[in-house]
């Protein structure tokens, strides 16, 4: 079973003018393309090649094989990021918009949390609102790192790698994470995914 390039779930014009068509079909049809291609490249052969992605991401990690680890686990990030947003505003489950208020003081708090988390990450990676153990939290990590890995629980990220901007807001992070962060985040997913209070599983 070979890891997919799972479709967008919009249409490539439907996050614009936040995010414009012609970013969405390079960061989909090239960047996110080319992850999925060399993960399965590299599980080809192998007793990964059967697994699901998320297994996949895991034991590379465990088996310290950063190459895969990079390409599957970039893989996994963007079809999460692609379901962070929404072109149809949404809004938190009373059950997260209770934790949310619980551990930042409310949304407002959290957007202007999670907008400075990605503006001060330096380089490439991305920025997350996770639940860890009891707790909501803001995070970030580098280049393909994933908190899938570990304990917490992803609710929610921001690819902040230049491709995610660069062609609509050239160097402006902060412009890219105000728009995208201020107006187009899937509560409902988030919501989804704090309920489920386990990892995301990537389709395939
Ligand atoms: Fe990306």
């Amino acid at each position: 079973m070979a890891i997919s390039l799972m479709p967008l779930p919009y249409a490539k014009d439907a996050l614009e003018p936040r995010i414009s068509s012609k970013t969405l079909e390079l960061h989909h049809g090239a960047h996110h393309k080319a992850y999925v291609d060399k993960a399965n490249a590299a599980i080809e052969g192998t007793d990964l090649a059967n697994e699901n992605l998320n297994r996949i991401v895991i034991a590379a990690k465990q088996k310290g094989d950063q190459g895969l680890f990079n390409n599957a686990a970039q893989t996994w990030n963007h079809g999460f990021y692609w379901h962070s947003l929404s072109p149809e505003q949404t809004a938190p489950s009373a059950e997260l918009a209770q934790a949310i208020e619980r551990d930042f003081g409310s949304q407002d708090d959290l957007i202007e949390k999670l907008k400075d988390e990605g503006t001060k990450h330096f380089g490439s990676g991305w920025a997350w609102l996770v639940q860890d153990g009891s707790a909501l939290k803001v995070i970030s990590t580098h280049d393909a790192e994933t908190p899938i890995t570990g304990a917490a629980n992803p609710l929610l990220t921001v690819d902040v790698w230049e491709h995610a901007y660069y062609l609509d807001v050239q160097n402006r992070r902060p412009e890219y994470l105000s728009n995208v962060i201020g107006g187009m985040l899937n509560w409902t997913f988030a919501s989804e995914n704090f309920a489920r209070g386990s990892a995301w599983q990537y389709p395939g």
